[in-house]
């Protein structure tokens, strides 16, 4: 008996097979692009996941029957809009989760519903990354498609569309879309009055672990699966990723260097921060909740330095020799905790977590004549690691602490990060034997939903081990110095870049 997770991503869809021991026995993950048509904006072809989801899936049945599959869970890419008309077709492409545009749409529903109201609603502000201001987007900017639109669909549950030809979607996905009730767990009948909206374009909402549907007869023909297997509601990639690395329980904290950066900490209760400067979101355990800081470029600070300024060391790796990111972090590591007073600020793409300004940018600031390479990466590492502690200061804030902080996701792989991590953290932080993120995730809630586990916490505590732990060392000490002045440096920088956006568009 097998279990399959689907992971429908930004870049690449990701499949996983996984044993009823939850041991992964194959991964395969197609790739696609996205659009950036403009400044600011992010768009894909929902039909392109589609493709690669049966790709994925196809090469995962060649290693098994498709009737020893006992079920199928969905997560993916959370806040986008995949718009449908009534015969089902595809209006538009997506308008993704790390699209901007839609920054005067978010004040105009604030307005509408009211802010503290929307605050006590949804747990969180409307943000451009969300789903409601992208739907007033269209219909402001696009009214004749807009009048066509029947359904509203996030990513994974398009794909679960195309799989079983029916409409559901999970609380911790729909968490992200400002129209949840997040308190009650389901559509706020309130927010859609306010906004003039019909209800009925909204999938039905489930907890993640329900097995909503099953596979078509024309998706088995297409994909190779058994028609009539079940497929399980899932839930979004930050809820599914910290399902895959065992936070489960009040108190547990993770956090995850991917391209962005997530700080997640799972919670009993609805507890919302007072300001609105994190998410409060459903889980994809039933009943449950979770706090969440999100940082927009995490790893992919470290990627984009990495592909503008390690050209020979990517060289080094092109020609068979080490991994390029081993070369850059071996020399950071020979630099002194602090970089000797350079900072980096990590908004590359603008931030979301604390501070949720599209305009913000990144920086280099304190550089000196002393200052080479080594310097400059270790920078980079050091302000994305005080970026994330900025997520886990205001958690501490509601009460939230972790006598363990798990990390997961690429930059995990670094031993100077973790080791960075856990200093700045102040707090050891763990690695575990799951690494294989949200699509794991996907799995453990497909197990759950078709009765292979009683419960989430109970599959987690079967398939996943604490594999190290990372104790904060001497460095400690200076990163409680270094941090309070880069806490201080984007305030001071507020006012310049929104200047600096406002030349941008004067000018170009
Ligand atoms: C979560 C978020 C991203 C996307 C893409 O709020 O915006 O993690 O889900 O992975």
């Amino acid at each position: 008996m097998y279990y399959i997770g689907i992971d429908v991503g930004t870049s690449s869809v990701k499949a996983l097979l996984v044993n009823a021991e939850g041991v992964v026995i194959k991964t395969t993950n197609p790739e696609y692009s996205f659009q950036t048509p403009k400044s600011l904006w992010a768009e894909a072809n929902p039909l392109d996941w589609w493709k690669a989801t049966q790709t994925a899936i196809k090469e995962l049945l060649l290693t098994v029957a498709s009737n020893e599959i006992a079920g199928i869970g969905l997560t993916g890419q959370m806040h986008g809009m995949v718009a449908l008309n009534k015969a089902g077709n595809v209006l538009r492409p997506c308008i993704m989760w790390n699209d901007q545009r839609s920054h005067m749409e978010c004040d105009e529903i604030s307005k509408k519903v009211g802010y503290e109201n929307i605050l006590k609603i949804t747990g969180n502000p409307v943000l451009p990354g969300f789903t409601a201001p992208k739907i007033l987007w269209t219909q402001k900017n696009e009214p004749d498609l807009f009048k066509l639109i029947d359904k509203v669909l996030l990513p994974k549950d398009f794909i679960r569309y195309k799989l079983t030809g029916e409409f559901f979607s999970d609380v911790s996905d729909a968490s992200g879309t400002s129209l949840l009730d997040v308190g009650k767990r389901t559509w706020s009948s309130e927010i859609f009055e306010a906004l003039g909206w019909p209800i009925s374009w909204m999938p039905e909402v489930t907890e993640s672990t329900e097995p909503t549907s099953t596979i078509s007869v024309e998706a088995a023909a297409l994909t190779g699966l058994h028609s009539g297997t079940p497929v399980v509601a899932g839930g979004g990639d930050c809820a599914a990723q910290a399902v895959g690395s065992g936070i489960v329980e009040e108190g547990k904290v993770s956090v995850t260097l991917g391209t962005s950066g997530v700080v997640f900490a799972q919670s009993d209760q609805y507890r919302v921060e007072p300001n609105g400067n994190l998410h409060a979101f459903c889980h994809a355990v039933p009943g449950k909740w979770h706090l969440m800081g999100v940082m927009l470029s995490a790893a992919g600070s470290f990627q984009w330095y990495k592909n503008q300024f390690g050209l020979e060391e990517q060289k080094i790796e092109n020609e068979g020799g080490a991994n390029a990111y081993e070369l850059l972090t071996t020399k950071a590591s020979q630099v002194k905790a602090g970089s000797e007073g350079l900072f980096f600020l990590p908004y590359l793409s603008g931030e979301r977590t604390p501070y949720p300004d599209p305009y913000a940018r990144g920086c280099f600031i304190g550089m000196s004549l002393r200052h080479q390479k080594k310097h400059h990466t270790r920078a980079v590492l050091e302000g994305v690691s005080y970026g994330l502690n900025d997520s886990l200061s205001l958690m501490r804030k509601l009460g939230v602490d972790p006598s363990e902080i798990v990390l997961s996701g690429g930059g995990s792989r670094s031993a100077l990060w973790k080791q960075m991590l856990a200093d700045v953290f102040a707090t050891p932080c763990a690695m575990v034997n799951a690494l294989e993120g949200a699509a794991y995730g996907a799995a453990i809630l497909a197990a759950v939903g078709v009765g292979g586990f009683g419960s989430v916490e109970e599959a987690c505590n079967s398939f996943i081990q604490k594999t190290e732990t990372i104790h904060p060392g001497s460095d400690q000490e200076i990163y409680s110095q270094y941090y309070p002045i880069y806490k201080s440096l984007y305030p001071s920088l507020k006012n310049q870049f929104a200047q600096i956006a406002d030349a941008i568009s004067i000018n170009s």
